[in-house]
């Protein structure tokens, strides 16, 4: 009987604070939310950090955001918020590869895990969703709006983002897909510009060292941050964006709409940054103990010269 009472006391005095602190019941402050974002890559992050933000304060939510730090601190600043026993991480990969480790200690510390945008290599048991981006399909629908303005012939010149990331990986199979249907469209240089504008910048005037301009119809960019690095080499050096080369690239960002408008480029396929919503709702269901599909998709479309003044932006 006393050895009963003793062993009551300690499942008081430490498993119930343990298992109540791993909960996650919503106080009265609201869930605290962790967020790994990317970081100031390009003007789409800034347009989703911004979202999540929004977002957090209209649930009535606490914002934990994590470390701003580059691919390589990127595992460590997640383990800072499970260190924060946050209620839950938001985590938007850089690069594929390398979370298993990490998503389980979240899992073990009882925090769950929502990936946004990219996507990782792990076992789906370790996250509770992905509301992830149809990257195949941009590729694809960049290189279709390609091969239609062009008759299918065209030399192209490929800026490619961050190595091992997903969005670079698959834009680059979409748009490839397309280019196999069509044997006058082919890729003549591509060169890294880790989806920056100054990287954007670096690679074409590293291709234009062996490339003749003149032999360049089209520059198709990952993203609008290198393609409006490379409308600036190209404007430098008297290549005038608007009538000798077509640019395409993805995002929709404000600036490239601009660079739409004036006529400097010419198509990009618009990328949703209203990834929020659907993730707290997730959560939410989560919590709530509902069933939650372990991708929810978004789609984008296409905004070219002629459709950019009625573009009214991302829904
Ligand atoms: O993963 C999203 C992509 O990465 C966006 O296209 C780009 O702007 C970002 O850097």
């Amino acid at each position: 009987m006393r050895t009963r009472r003793w062993y009551q006391c300690i499942v008081l005095m430490f498993v119930v604070p343990v298992a109540l602190s791993f909960a996650h019941a919503q106080d009265e402050n609201g869930l605290t939310i962790g967020f790994l974002p990317v970081g100031g890559e390009s003007e789409w992050y800034t347009a989703l950090d911004e979202n999540v933000r929004e977002e957090v304060i209209q649930r009535g939510f606490q914002l934990v955001y994590g470390e701003n730090c580059a691919q390589d601190c990127h595992l460590y600043a997640f383990r800072l918020l499970v260190e924060k026993r946050v209620n839950a991480i938001l985590l938007v990969p850089i690069v594929r590869t390398g979370w298993d480790d990490v998503l389980q200690e979240a899992q073990d510390a009882g925090i769950p895990v929502v990936i946004m945008d990219r996507f990782i290599d792990a076992d789906e048991s370790l996250y509770v969703t992905h509301v992830r981006l149809d990257f195949v399909h941009e590729g694809r629908l960049a290189a279709a709006w390609l091969a239609q303005a062009t008759s299918r012939r065209c030399q192209i010149i490929e800026l490619a983002g961050t190595e091992g990331s997903q969005a670079a990986l698959e834009r680059q199979s979409g748009f490839n897909d397309v280019l196999e249907l069509f044997p006058g469209m082919v890729i003549i240089a591509s060169q890294r510009g880790n989806f920056a504008q100054s990287g954007g910048r670096t690679a074409m005037e590293t291709i234009l060292v062996t490339i003749d301009p003149a032999e360049i119809c089209a520059v198709w960019a990952h993203n609008d941050a290198m393609a409006l690095g490379a409308i600036e080499v190209l404007k430098e050096v008297r290549i005038d964006p608007s009538k000798d080369i077509l640019i395409v690239s993805i995002d929709a960002t404000p600036d490239m709409l601009e660079a739409l408008a004036e006529g400097e480029a010419n198509a990009t396929v618009e990328l949703n940054y209203h990834l929020a919503r659907p993730a707290f709702d997730a959560l939410e269901d989560y919590f709530a103990g509902e069933l939650v599909p372990k991708q929810i998709l978004i789609q984008g479309n296409l905004v070219t010269q002629d459709t950019v003044a009625g573009y009214t932006g991302v829904d």
